[in-house]
């Protein structure tokens, strides 16, 4: 039964106004033709045919748009104006994945408000951010746009962009709304391949892919996108489990859900449905609210409607949905103010955010000897290195709409500026782009190398190289990249490697050519002074990473929190393909799980991050070994500063549950504290534990913890080993 008291509310009162034709306008996202062509919607706004645009951004024509709405139009709706907002507007921050590297959700908060502020700036009030798949292969290109392979993290981070977005309250004048995508399970695309299927048992669903959006959802979020994939055998865009079951039914999510890029339309050819009516009835009998981009709705609901193939009481939920968040953002009382159009804003403050973020996303993987920090000093000719060393565009990653690469620093001009007073720089673009397989440029290169005290080297992957379907069947470094590395390393000289990329690359036949190794991703505007901070030692790198780096294409998925199997493998009993005994006997050679070529761990864990510093973690201690599910325990930990200079720490607590109804995962991230220590000090981590750490989703699909025994770690990454135990006790 529909509750009576929303025809009361002033939502309920425009619905019971509304006319079918402008019920279904409200549905409607359609995408802005431009320029002069805008004025053949002009007559849809006026008749109130459109609820919601995406993609203009010119705030003369949006200002307009909106007149017409408020003053032209029966009802005076005006319209969600949408964007991917999805790292940045014009001040471009790091990509998702490099943001999730800081680990730090008061700076990715900070970024999302920033984005905010400029997008809103132009006209836009709601943004597709933030992406809250979990990806555990890095094959799909869309792992750019993710926060990794975790959900606790996920959760963590993607509800801090979500109060960055909107702000304190969504009706601000600087807030916009938010859309977390794509509901569910889009990350896990078979092959990693985009738009691809995913087969997710219901638990593993539960468990790894749903809690970032439940959290993003509790943090406030006040729309929902549908996945183009297909769950189990039921594309997204109609899968009542997961629109009516999961999001309303468990999670009693109040706002819209939007359809992806046409996906409602493409329920025919991914084969749910024989024709557009067909998928406008699936869609909208399992949950959806409003259509993007394809008309299907437009087109049949009125045909739906009297074949008694959809309800009318599905459609006024369905406008209720939208308007609710209308309401919610304070368009259905406009003012000039709410839209902020043409608010001016401090661009300088802007970039100080952006470097700090593309500071904090760096992650240091290797440094052999030392040999960061640079010191200057010491410096008579440094060669830079490579195409993605002075490129303002590449060096600000996939979906940047609104970005502008004129506003960029590179690492050139930041080393060059670095170097004034102390050393001359020889620059050498080495490859043509990252992909190329000529050997144009290597002996120009070389020549360089030998000039030089040290080589800066910047490779990795351009822009395009990830992002919406730009997948990788093979994740090693493009082009020609490894030969000119090979080229490089015969010079004897020092090779600093920084790579930008929209992936973790597989890197396991490189790595040991370099002597550093920087992982910048795709670090945004200020790309340049931030990575010129860390090499020359103004800055300790402090980032780590969000998702497991395999070492080669084939052990993927290769992720922390794997489970054991009934035959994990041990140092004793892996063996490697050179190794193998010749006609040696089937069992010979140690029966458990590993590749025979490649090592059975991944070339960097999850949570991994050098420091210029060295933390050392020593006596773990819990409050009490035995947990109760009314109780709490203290999971401590001393970690000290061993090096000589004052850093910032990420200090993770993981924890597995021995046995389960269903087998658990080896670890699982389940919290984390960020500390600052001075060289030689010491400091004492704490975590408090209950219950609600330990429920999953078990066999009986419950969400519930189960007695037994418990192992936790506290450490810099994934791979920490000082372990304590303790046991959940039912009393
Ligand atoms: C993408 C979405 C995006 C939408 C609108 C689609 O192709 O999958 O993530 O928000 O386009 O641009």
């Amino acid at each position: 039964m529909r509750d009576q008291s929303v025809w009361q509310s002033p939502v309920g009162k425009l619905i019971n106004e509304m006319t079918l034709d402008e019920k279904i306008g409200q549905l409607m996202l359609i995408n802005s033709p431009g320029g002069h062509s805008i004025n053949s919607i002009k007559d849809d706004l006026r008749a109130g045919r459109i609820g919601a645009i995406l993609n203009e951004v010119d705030p003369e024509t949006v200002r307009e748009l909106q007149r017409i709405c408020i003053e032209e139009s029966r009802l005076r709706i005006p319209l969600l104006i949408g964007r991917d907002v999805i790292h940045g507007f014009r001040t471009v921050f790091p990509i998702p994945l490099g943001q999730a590297a800081s680990w730090d959700p008061e700076l990715i908060e900070q970024c999302a408000r920033v984005s905010a502020i400029e997008a809103k700036s132009r006209g836009v009030n709601w943004t597709y951010a933030p992406m809250l798949d979990i990806c555990r292969d890095p094959r799909w290109g869309r792992i750019a746009e993710t926060l990794g392979e975790d959900p606790y993290l996920t959760s963590v981070l993607g509800s801090a962009m979500v109060k960055g977005f909107q702000g304190d309250n969504l009706s601000g004048a600087d807030s916009i709304a938010a859309c977390v995508k794509h509901f569910a399970g889009y990350g896990a695309s078979e092959s990693g391949k985009d738009y691809n299927i995913t087969n997710i048992p219901e638990n593993e669903l539960r468990n790894v892919h749903l809690p970032p959006f439940k959290a993003a959802i509790e943090a406030g979020a006040a729309t929902v996108m549908t996945s183009f994939s297909d769950l189990n055998g039921i594309p997204a865009s109609a899968n009542e489990f997961l629109l009516k079951q999961v999001l309303r039914n468990e999670w009693n999510f109040n706002g819209f859900v939007v359809s992806d890029w046409e996906s409602v339309r493409i329920l025919q050819t991914a084969g749910l449905t024989e024709g557009d009516k067909e998928s406008a009835e699936a869609a909208i009998n399992a949950g959806m609210d409003m259509e993007m981009a394809s008309r299907t709705f437009a087109d049949h609901i009125k045909t739906l409607l009297d074949e008694n193939k959809i309800s009318m009481a599905a459609i006024d939920k369905m406008v209720e949905n939208i308007l609710r968040v209308k309401e919610r953002m304070g368009l259905l009382n406009f003012n000039a103010e709410r839209l902020g159009y043409f608010r001016e804003y401090d661009l300088n403050g802007h970039l100080e955010i952006a470097k700090e973020a593309a500071r904090k996303s760096l992650v240091l993987l290797k440094n052999n000897n030392y040999l960061l920090p640079l010191k200057k000093t010491n410096l008579t000719n440094v060669a830079v290195i490579g195409p993605l060393a002075d490129d303002k565009y590449e060096q600000l990653g996939t979906w940047i709409f609104d970005g502008d690469e004129n506003i960029s620093e590179t690492a050139l001009h930041a080393i060059t500026e670095e170097g004034k007073e102390n050393f001359s720089v020889k620059y050498v673009r080495g490859m043509h782009t990252t992909r190329s397989r000529s050997y144009d440029f290597f002996e120009e290169a070389k020549a360089a190398a030998y000039d030089s005290d040290v080589v800066l080297l910047f490779l990795g992957e351009e822009s395009i190289l990830s992002g919406e379907a730009h997948c990788r069947s093979d994740i090693s470094l493009p082009g020609n990249q490894a030969e000119l590395i090979n080229a490089l390393k015969e010079t004897g000289k020092p090779i600093v490697l920084v790579l930008m990329a929209g992936r973790p690359l597989a890197l396991e036949y490189i790595i040991d050519k370099v002597d550093a190794l920087v992982y910048a991703w795709h670090p945004g505007t200020m790309s340049g002074t931030a990575i010129a901070d860390i090499l020359f030692g103004k800055y300790s790198p402090s980032g780590k990473l969000p998702v497991t780096f395999p070492r080669v294409t084939g052990q993927i998925p290769v992720y922390y929190s794997q489970k054991n199997t009934g035959r994990p493998a041990t140092p004793e009993s892996f063996n490697h393909i050179d190794n193998l005994p010749i006609r040696a006997h089937q069992v010979s050679v140690g029966n458990t799980s590993f590749h025979l070529d490649t090592h059975y761990t991944p070339l960097f864990p999850f949570g991994f991050g050098l420091s210029y510093t060295e933390f050392h973690y020593s006596d773990i201690r819990l409050s009490s070994d035995k947990l109760t599910p009314q109780g709490k325990i203290l999971a401590s930990a001393t970690v000290t500063n061993t090096g000589n200079r004052e850093a910032e720490e990420t200090v993770q607590l993981y924890i597995r549950d021995l046995a389960g109804s269903i087998t658990r995962p080896v670890k699982e991230l389940k919290g984390f504290k960020k500390i600052r220590l001075e060289a030689g000090k010491s400091s004492v981590v704490e975590f408090e534990i209950t219950v609600n750490d330990l429920k999953f989703w078990n066999k009986y699909m419950k969400y519930t913890y189960e007695p037994g025994k418990f192992h936790l770690w506290i450490g810099g990454d994934s791979d920490a080993n000082l372990r304590a135990e303790f046991e959940l006790i039912q009393i």
